[in-house]
C-alpha cells in the first residue's frame, strides 16, 4: 500500500502525495496553466466564470495568498508535470467546501485526488464535513459525487451566474464520521486509477 506523506508547514504549504500524484499549493507561476485549464471548451459552464487573461489570474492568485482559510492546490506527477487544479475554501467553522476541480483529459487523477483532498480535509485539517456544489446539468460530475459516497443534500435553484445564467447547484456533503468507511472502500481502487496497484491485485 502507498504511504501519504503529509507536508504541513502553514496555510499555503500543505501537500498530499500518493497515488503516484501529489497536490502541491498553487504558486503564481501557475496562472498560465489554471488560465488554460479554466478556458477549455468543456470545463466552461461547469466551474466559476473565470478572468479572461494571465495578468489578472495572477492578481487572483495574490488575493488567495492572503486569505488563510483557502487552499488551492495543483494535481501534478510525482515527477511535477501539471494535470489539474482541486481546492477547499468558503469555510464555515469546521465545515468548508471542496471544488475547483479540473483535470486534463485522459488523466486518470480523478479519484486520487479526491481521495486525498478528503483526507486533508479530514485527516489534516480535522475537518467535521466537506460540502459539494455541482452546476445541475453536470451529468457526469453529479454521477461521480454518487459513486464516491456523498450524501446529496439539496439543489440550490438559480443560486449561481455562471456564463451569463442562473445556474442550479446540487449539494453534496461527506462527514467525517462517513469519510473512513468511504475511504476503505475507495483506496484500492484510487491505487488503481493511480497506477501503483492492478485490477488483478485487488482479488
Ligand atoms: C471533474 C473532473 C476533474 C473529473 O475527472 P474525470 O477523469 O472526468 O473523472 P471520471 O468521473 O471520468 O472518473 C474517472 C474514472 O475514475 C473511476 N472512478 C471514479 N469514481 C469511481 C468510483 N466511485 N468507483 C470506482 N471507480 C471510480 C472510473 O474508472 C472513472 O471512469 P468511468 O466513469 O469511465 O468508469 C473532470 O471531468 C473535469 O475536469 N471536468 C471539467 C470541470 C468540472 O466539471 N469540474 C467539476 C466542477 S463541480
Amino acid at each position: 500500500m502507498t504511504q501519504h506523506a503529509f507536508g504541513l508547514t502553514m496555510n499555503h504549504s500543505l501537500t498530499i502525495s500518493g497515488y503516484n500524484t501529489r497536490l502541491r499549493p498553487v504558486r503564481l507561476a501557475d496562472a498560465e496553466f489554471i488560465l488554460h485549464l479554466r478556458t477549455m471548451p468543456h470545463v466552461l459552464g461547469t466551474v466559476g466564470d473565470t478572468v479572461p487573461e494571465a495578468a489578472e489570474q495572477r492578481q487572483w492568485i495574490e488575493s488567495y495568498f492572503e486569505r488563510p482559510n483557502d487552499y488551492y492546490f495543483i494535481i501534478e506527477s510525482l515527477q511535477g508535470q501539471s494535470w489539474g487544479t482541486i481546492g477547499i475554501y468558503n469555510f464555515k467553522g469546521t465545515s468548508a467546501e471542496w471544488g475547483r476541480w479540473i483535470i486534463i483529459p485522459e488523466i486518470m487523477a480523478a479519484l486520487p485526488s479526491a481521495v486525498m483532498i478528503h483526507q486533508l480535509a479530514f485527516d489534516v485539517l480535522g475537518l467535521t464535513e466537506l460540502r459539494g456544489e455541482v452546476v445541475s446539468n453536470n451529468t457526469k460530475v453529479l454521477s461521480f459525487h454518487r459513486r464516491f459516497g456523498s450524501q446529496k443534500v439539496g439543489v440550490a435553484r438559480h443560486s449561481r451566474m455562471i456564463q451569463g445564467k442562473w445556474a442550479d447547484m446540487v449539494q453534496f456533503t461527506m462527514s467525517c464520521t462517513q469519510w473512513p468507511l468511504v475511504y476503505k472502500n475507495l483506496h484500492p481502487l484510487a491505487e488503481v486509477a493511480g497506477g501503483t496497484l492492478t485490477m488483478s491485485d485487488l482479488k
